[in-house]
């Protein structure tokens, strides 16, 4: 991971790169489509599901270009985080997994942080049998923002890499995902996180937190996630 180049995201143009438009674009819009009907007559979660990854996406997107990302790296980003949860589809699912009206068991929980790593394997799947595609920066863009994006810099993620390990943008995913898993309101909650809520949340200054949501001391880089305050602090519908 840490082999990944700094500069890899303007290496290539997603939606102009020859190999990325024969053999990912056509993959990434059937996948779009498969996403958008997964659980379709069961719990219809494929709607929310791409809701989700069209929202980390551009927030992800946007505070790379507050960091002094280029417009083509905050693209190229985006192009890969739209997809980091393809393994919430996998086959070894059942899409009510992802809508349970309780807490998850220990159980439960476990299959459903598969996630990461059975998309990461989807995608070398995917791209085993395209030499081009294999070797190609937005590859590794794709696959490590879909196999790290719950990893913690304290070590604590599913794959116990650190802020070492991390490029900055998988970072970024990291911060963008956990921030808009926390404003979604859960079952178990009386209300949806506000979104000062769930910062201070994320940045472990929140007194009211129990036990059991102190999760995020340590996970974050704090310079990252200020400046991921700032930029959320300054959108309109701040509270
Ligand atoms: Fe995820
Ligand atoms: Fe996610």
């Amino acid at each position: 991971m840490n082999s990944l180049d700094k500069n890899i995201l303007d290496q290539y143009d997603y939606a102009r790169d020859p190999v990325l438009q024969e053999h990912l674009a056509p993959y990434d819009r059937a996948c779009l489509h498969d996403m958008m009907a997964y659980g379709r007559g069961i719990n219809r979660f494929g709607l929310r599901f791409v809701a989700h990854q069209n929202r980390v996406a551009k927030d992800g997107a946007n505070l790379l270009r507050a960091l002094g990302y280029s417009d083509k790296a905050a693209h190229n980003f985006r192009a890969a985080m739209l997809f980091h949860d393809i393994g919430k589809m996998n086959a070894v699912y059942d899409p009510q997994i992802w809508t349970l009206p309780d807490r998850p068991t220990a159980e439960q929980k476990a299959l459903q942080k598969k996630h990461a790593a059975l998309g990461a394997d989807m995608w070398a799947d995917h791209a085993s049998t395209i030499a081009e595609l294999n070797a190609h920066p937005h590859f590794a863009v794709r696959y490590a923002v879909t196999k790290y994006h719950h990893e913690r810099v304290d070590g604590t993620g599913p794959e116990k890499l650190n802020a070492e390990d991390l490029p900055v943008f998988v970072q970024v995913s990291c911060i963008v995902d956990a921030y808009d898993g926390d404003r979604i309101k859960r079952p178990h909650q009386p209300k949806r996180r506000t979104p000062s809520e769930a910062l201070k949340r994320m940045a472990g200054i929140d007194d009211t937190q129990t036990k059991s949501e102190q999760k995020y001391i340590g996970a974050f880089d704090p310079d990252l996630l200020k400046r991921y305050t700032e930029m959320k602090q300054n959108e309109p519908d701040y509270s």
